[in-house]
Order: structure tokens, then C-alpha cells, then sequence
């Protein structure tokens, strides 16, 4: 059972600077939720109750949004709102929030790292809450489904990109054994187009083994001076039995300005107050 996940949420937020200035990327809306908390619903979508966030300085906002709200929540009850004092309810309600500091920007591994306390002895799921997945069956609900039926050490969440696109990725080698589901046999970060294995991006959602602790412990920086998880799952394949899962839903890239509009206006669009009104005006703005 997979009952903890890990939010990395330590990163500068350079590609939004300067809205990133004093407020973290992780708290840029999505509609009306701050992305990570997309991220949080997932896991608890998922059947996962703690959620263990890896922060850094600046980051304290995030701590209180996943806090109760004591003055907001009488004065809506005292309003009588009770839609709205549903909403934030649910900010809190059934998750327990864990905090951890990687004080030093060394890397998504080392990131994860920061959690080896918190984890413990168990598998677990790590969520990039900048890749948005818009699907009918959570993805990581779809991930734990594939690690049960094909007894997993690990499983990463993948997904063809286009060939010019690998160098922004880990890029997964492997083999079919079922419909979406691949046994990895190498794996590499960032690779050059003429390098890369194949056009099988890894995507933000893992489940990994508690393993994966030592593994990253004797990582040595990888691509872009950093401790690359990918380094660190990629030693566990002769141990650990490495599946990637080809996700069903769509993927954007909320971590670039272009995704996160785009996913914005996909989510907007879908949102039954504000969406006919979206699509009126976006109709109007492409007309001559
Ligand atoms: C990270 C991972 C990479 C993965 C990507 C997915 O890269 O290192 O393997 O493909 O997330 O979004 P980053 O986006 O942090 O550079």
C-alpha cells in the first residue's frame, strides 16, 4: 500500500520571475487552486494521507495554505456561507502535511533525499506538481493500479514526446510486456536527440522503493551538476523490477509559461462557471 508522497517544492521558480519573486511557483493558480494543491488531490485521490513537502526559504505560504484557517472559517460560518467554507475545508481535510527543508539547490534526487526520514521503510510517490494531468482516473490512482497487477519495485509515469523535445527529459529504454506498460532496461537525463534511447519521456509522478534512499545517497551529480533522480532509479534496475506506465490523460507542462496558460485555458474551459464565458470570448478573439 503506498500511504506517503512527496512533493518537491524547494525550486526558485526562475521561468516565472518576476511573479516567483516572494511567492512560490507551486502556489500560481491553477483556476482557483494553487497547483500543488491539484498535486495534493491526486494523492488523496489516490488512497495517500501524508504528504510530505520538500520546501526551501520563501516557501512558508505553501505551509499555510495547507492549514487550517481558524478566522477565515468562523467568519464564513458566521456568514453562513457554506460553500465557500467547504472549499477550504477541503484544503485540509483528509491529508496530514509534512514539512522538510532541502537547503541547498542540489537536484530533484536530492530533493527527494530530504524525505528519506519521513519515508521510512515503505514504497512511496513522488508528484511534480508542474506537470498538470488532466485524466478521468487519476494518474497515480492508474500508476498503483499497474505496480499491483505487475508486482513493481517502481514505476514511473511516461509518455512519447516529440524527438526535439527528449533534452528536457529522463528518457526511458525498454521493453513492452503490456498494453501501456514497459519493463525499463536503461534510462537517461537530458540526453542529446541523437542519444536518447528512445522518444519515452519520464513524466513528474513516480512510485519508488524505500531502496531508492541509498541509491541517491551514492549518486554523484549527474546532467546539469545535479543529483539527478533518474541516475538513482536507473541503479536499481538490476535489484528493483523498474516499470514505466504510458498514462492515460493529458500532460502540460505547467512549469513553462506557454504550458501553464495552456493548461489554464484546458481547465478553465472545463469549469462550468467560467468556461462558456471563456469560449465566448476566445471564439470573439480569433475571429477577424
Ligand atoms: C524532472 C526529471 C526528469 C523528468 C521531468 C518531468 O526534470 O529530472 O527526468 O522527465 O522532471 O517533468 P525537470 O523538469 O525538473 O528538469
Amino acid at each position: 500500500m503506498i500511504r506517503k508522497a512527496v512533493f518537491p517544492a524547494a525550486g526558485f521558480g526562475t521561468r516565472f520571475l518576476p511573479a516567483t519573486k516572494a511567492s512560490p511557483k507551486e502556489m500560481l493558480p491553477l483556476v482557483d487552486k494553487p497547483l500543488i494543491q491539484h498535486g495534493v488531490e491526486e494523492a488523496k485521490a489516490a488512497g495517500i494521507r501524508d504528504m510530505i513537502i520538500v520546501t526551501g526559504r520563501g516557501k512558508n505560504v505553501i505551509e499555510d495554505h495547507f492549514d487550517v484557517s481558524f478566522e477565515l472559517e468562523a467568519t464564513l460560518r458566521k456568514k453562513g456561507d457554506g460553500l465557500l467554507l467547504a472549499l477550504v475545508q477541503h484544503v485540509t481535510d483528509g491529508a496530514d502535511f509534512f514539512y522538510v527543508r532541502q537547503n541547498l539547490p542540489l537536484g530533484l534526487g536530492h530533493a527527494v533525499l530530504r524525505a528519506m526520514a519521513m519515508v521510512g521503510q515503505e514504497p512511496f510517490a513522488v508528484i511534480l506538481s508542474d506537470d498538470v494531468i488532466d485524466a478521468e482516473v487519476p494518474v497515480l490512482k492508474q500508476m498503483i493500479a499497474a505496480y499491483e497487477k505487475h508486482s513493481a519495485g517502481a514505476v514511473l509515469a511516461i509518455q512519447k514526446v516529440p524527438r526535439e523535445a527528449v533534452s528536457r527529459y529522463g528518457i526511458i529504454r525498454g521493453k513492452r510486456i503490456a498494453d501501456r506498460v514497459y519493463r525499463v532496461e536503461d534510462m537517461v537525463e537530458k540526453p542529446k536527440p541523437e542519444a536518447a534511447p528512445s522518444d519515452l519521456a519520464i513524466i513528474g509522478r513516480y512510485i519508488l522503493p524505500p531502496s531508492i534512499f541509498p541509491a541517491l545517497l551514492a549518486t554523484k551529480p549527474g546532467a546539469g551538476g545535479e543529483i539527478q533522480l533518474t541516475d538513482a532509479i536507473r541503479a536499481l534496475i538490476g535489484t528493483e523490477r523498474v516499470l514505466g506506465y504510458e498514462f492515460e490523460g493529458v500532460r502540460y507542462d505547467a512549469g513553462t509559461k506557454l504550458g501553464f496558460q495552456m493548461a489554464n485555458v484546458a481547465f478553465s474551459l472545463k469549469d462550468p462557471d467560467i468556461g462558456p464565458g471563456l469560449l465566448a470570448f476566445l471564439r470573439k478573439e480569433k475571429s477577424p
